[in-house]
């Protein structure tokens, strides 16, 4: 069962982050009570049509032009490409476990649920062949025409992801480290700027160890965005809050409560939970705290997306009912009276992504958008 409001239903275009995964799922169902719902719900079917459709043969692949990223695009291509990459399966229709991209190098490096750059030992791709899990028909249906990936073909794919270890430290060494000082010292200039009345319920979003930790550009910018559509997904009101990060750095991002609808004590729900709370020694910070009235206005924003976005914060932040009936209620719906009145919409579908037999999405309007009823 999925519950979807207007305000967010943009979808960002796909990223391998977890963090970002996170945010997405709670973005696309923004009403995900804990009690009676099924794991299937975390998958967005608010747009069938495209993902129930198998994935046709002209996907565009890029060759690797570097000769070691092309070496393992090659073992890659030979091993594995038939059940991993769309567009050139073999025997079925989509990818197996639904992971689908295994030649675009660029997407699966930058995915640390299947490559840890720098880390060949730690990448999913090179544990499933020393563990004689993959490739899955050679250790899983014996099929002894195949052979599994050489010594040396193994090589080639460490080669290469341990170049990328190098490229991602390059990458960084040209950052400047900012200090929880730092950090506190720009949130407590940006509150001056803000208008007095309300500076008590600004709150900040802290993205800035990730950088730190050098995570790359691109991904930044991917953090901040899941950031902001998270608080937006948590919010209590109908309109869409715009949030720009305030730093040049772009790891700082400012919010207020009253303009997600939250109240002071919705703040302290999240402290509750947080296990970063340590103050840094500065009177940057003192200021910050007594000015907001909080023992701490920021928090990690990947902390922060991976805890929100579920229960039990997620649905103590949005006050959710913890059944069907309640979530009607609160929702201003009446399903049952819908169907009878035929003001529900309904659609069907023969093949679906996630679920073996067929299956049904029924829209009610509600107030703030539309429920979606799976
Ligand atoms: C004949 C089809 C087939 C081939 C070839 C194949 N795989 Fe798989 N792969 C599967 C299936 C099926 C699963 C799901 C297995 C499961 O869940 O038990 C899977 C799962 C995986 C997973 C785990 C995905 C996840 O999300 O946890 C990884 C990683 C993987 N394969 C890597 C590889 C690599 C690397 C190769 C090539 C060396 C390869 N596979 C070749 C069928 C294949």
């Amino acid at each position: 069962m999925t519950v979807r409001r207007d305000t967010t239903s943009t979808l960002l275009s796909f990223t391998p982050l977890v963090f970002f995964l996170t945010v997405f799922v709670s973005a696309t169902l923004l009403i995900a009570p804990s009690v009676g719902w099924a794991a299937s719900t975390t998958t967005d079917v608010g747009v069938p049509a495209a993902s129930d459709e198998p994935v046709s043969g002209n996907v565009d692949i890029p060759v690797p032009t570097d000769p070691i990223a092309k070496a393992a695009f090659d073992v890659l291509d030979t091993h594995c490409a038939r059940c991993h990459q769309d567009g050139r399966l073999e025997g079925r229709l989509k990818p197996a476990k639904n992971f689908g991209f295994m030649l675009m190098l660029d997407k699966l490096a930058a995915d640390p649920h299947y490559v840890v750059p720098g880390n060949p030992d730690g990448s999913r791709i090179i544990q499933q062949v020393l563990n004689e899990e993959m490739p899955y028909d050679i250790y899983y249906e014996f099929d002894l025409a195949i052979e599994p990936p050489t010594e040396v073909e193994i090589a080639a794919l460490r080669t290469w992801i341990n170049s990328l270890g190098d490229v991602e430290t390059a990458a960084c060494s040209e950052r400047t480290f900012i200090s929880p000082v730092d950090m506190v010292r720009t949130m407590a200039d940006d509150l001056e700027k803000v208008q007095d009345t309300r500076r008590i319920d600004t709150r900040y979003i802290t993205l800035t160890h990730l950088l730190n930790a050098c995570v790359s550009d691109d991904d930044m910018e991917v953090y901040r965005q899941a950031t902001v559509k998270l608080l937006n997904s948590l919010s209590q009101v109908s309109d869409v809050i715009r949030l720009e990060p305030i730093d040049e750095a772009g790891t700082i991002i400012r919010f207020n409560l009253r303009d997600l609808g939250w109240a002071p004590e919705d703040w302290d729900k999240v402290l509750a939970v947080y296990p970063y709370g340590v103050a840094p020694d500065s009177r940057f910070f003192d200021l910050l705290a007594s000015t907001t009235h909080t023992p701490l206005p920021f928090v990690r924003g990947d902390w922060f997306a991976f805890t929100a976005s579920q229960p039990p914060l997620y649905d103590e932040l949005l006050d959710l009912a913890d059944n069907f009936g309640g979530l009607q209620v609160d929702l201003g719906v009446d399903v049952e009276n819908d169907l009878d009145r035929y003001t529900a919409k309904r659609a069907g579908f023969q093949i679906s992504g996630v679920s073996r037999n067929n299956r049904l999405i029924e829209r009610h309007t509600i107030p703030t958008g539309f429920l979606d009823v799976l």
